[in-house]
């Protein structure tokens, strides 16, 4: 997902991530979420700030994939995308996960009404379509392909495993986009 699906999103529903929460992004990331995913994907390797960081993106990409499925009226596309999403949601869980293996620091993520990179209003539903999803598929074969270089740059061999499952299902977001995106011109 994450890169091009939480840009998007901003674009898609006119987040101002300046507005709200800020104080639970670490010092030294844009309060918003492509130029705080822009900073992670010059790393090559993952510090406990860019874990926490990165799992608070990967936690919006949960409301933001529910919100593309409230989107399209194919219930098999829609439970697709429901999928992408909930894992998105795993994800933030194994990076708090890896935060602990780290530092042995316990850090939750913060709920969607304190999550910085998510609006706190509701977000109005414009039409979901076929090149919009082509957008996230393009942006979960980039988290992948992150996932594997912060993986490389891991001297934990659990660490660089958990990094790699996350990579590795972002790959499988992106499947799942483009069977939706059948569904959407078929
Ligand atoms: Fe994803
Ligand atoms: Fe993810």
């Amino acid at each position: 997902m994450i890169h091009a699906v939480v840009k998007t999103a901003r674009v898609f529903f006119g987040l101002k991530c300046e507005e709200f929460a800020m104080m639970t992004i670490p010092d030294g990331y844009p309060s918003d979420s492509a130029g705080a995913f822009a900073v992670l994907g010059s790393r090559s390797k993952l510090g406990p700030d860019d874990l926490k960081v990165l799992a608070m993106i990967e936690a919006a990409g949960e409301a933001f994939y529910f919100q593309v499925a409230d989107g399209v009226q194919d219930p098999r596309a829609k439970e697709l995308l429901r999928q992408n999403g909930r894992e998105e949601r795993g994800h933030a869980y194994r990076l708090v996960k890896i935060l602990r293996l780290q530092t042995g620091e316990e850090w939750t993520v913060p709920s969607a009404e304190d999550n910085p990179f998510l609006s706190s209003a509701p977000a109005t539903l414009p039409a979901v379509t076929p090149e919009f999803i082509a957008l996230l598929e393009q942006g979960e074969a980039d988290g992948d392909r992150l996932y594997q270089v912060w993986a490389d740059g891991a001297p934990d061999p659990e660490i660089a495993k958990l990094l790699r499952l996350n990579g590795r299902e972002e790959s499988r977001h992106g499947e799942r986009d483009a069977e939706v995106i059948r569904y959407l011109t078929g």
